[in-house]
């Protein structure tokens, strides 16, 4: 009996730099499975209508990159957990008519810090710079593997407010300290972990973060990949091991993989890959 291809995408713009047709398909051979998974470029205002296009196009499901997630938060009939937590959705299943909306980028973070870093976040103090949707999106993981702190910060400190209250209930279920401090006010002690969700190193901005945050025995951790932050560079000088955000790439899309064909590919040897090239 042959075996139908299953067709699968990723969705954005720009999307040209995307590596998930690579890791999907380094995954999928892996696997023994005959798949294709395509980049997909989608008109700013024409979200909807691409992913409706894709659906007659028997696509099996879809991953949704910048910017588009809250909208893919919107377009599913229904979100798992974590995509209900994030109000974004990074992956879509689609099965019997319905959009099935997930986020696994909190997952992909939470994997790659304990499974990858070796960094066990229960009971540690956390500090999370930036509140838009990529800090928004990982939150709740965060939460769940019960850290004794998690402090959130942001340039625009309201936006880090308004996280606080969302979230409040649930850290407090999982006994997790959750506050929001201005970037000027930050504690002079170090944080375990310290992790930027920040889009500052686009335009190679500084996020004026006090040195007395890293120490050697933290780990400082860039949600960016692909060059050397400011951050990263700031994290090193006060010699903390630092990490950019490969592994979550790979992690995150691992667990989508997960989602769409039932099987746990292995990750080490893509982002041993990826970081070569
Ligand atoms: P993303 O989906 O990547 O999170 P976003 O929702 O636009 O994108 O959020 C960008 C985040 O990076 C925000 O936390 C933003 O801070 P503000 O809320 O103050 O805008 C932060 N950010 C972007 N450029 C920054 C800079 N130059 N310095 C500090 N923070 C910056």
């Amino acid at each position: 009996m042959t075996e139908l291809k299953k067709h699968f995408a990723v969705i954005g713009n720009p999307i040209r730099h995307s590596l998930s047709p690579q890791i999907h398909a380094a995954f999928a051979k892996e696997a023994g499975l005959l798949i294709d998974y395509e980049a997909v470029l989608s008109p700013l205002d024409q979200f909807k209508q691409t992913v409706r296009t894709l659906i007659t196009q028997k696509l099996s499901g879809a991953n949704i990159t910048l910017p588009f997630k809250k909208e893919a938060y919107e377009l599913a009939s229904s979100h798992s957990n974590y995509a209900k937590m994030a109000e974004a959705v990074n992956t879509f299943e689609f099965k019997e008519g319905e959009i099935i909306g997930h986020n696994t980028d909190g997952i992909g973070l939470v994997r790659d810090l304990e499974q990858n870093l070796h960094v066990d976040l229960n009971g540690k103090k956390i500090l999370l710079i930036g509140a838009g949707g990529a800090a928004e999106g990982v939150i709740y993981s965060i939460l769940e593997k019960k850290p004794n702190e998690l402090t959130l910060t942001n340039r625009t400190i309201e936006k880090s407010n308004t996280i606080q209250n969302k979230m409040h209930a649930y850290a407090q279920s999982f006994d997790v300290s959750l506050n929001a401090i201005e970037i000027a006010k930050l504690p002079h002690h170090y944080f375990d972990v310290i992790i930027n969700a920040t889009s500052a190193s686009l335009n190679d901005a500084d996020l004026n973060i006090v040195d007395q945050v890293f120490h050697k025995s933290s780990l400082a951790y860039d949600m960016m990949y692909g060059k050397e932050t400011n951050f990263l560079k700031q994290a090193k000088s006060q010699a903390s091991q630092t990490s950019d955000g490969i592994g979550m790439l790979v992690e995150q899309a691992a667990e989508a993989f997960y989602i769409w064909h039932h099987i746990k590919p292995h990750t080490k040897t893509v982002i041993d890959l990826l970081r070569k090239n």
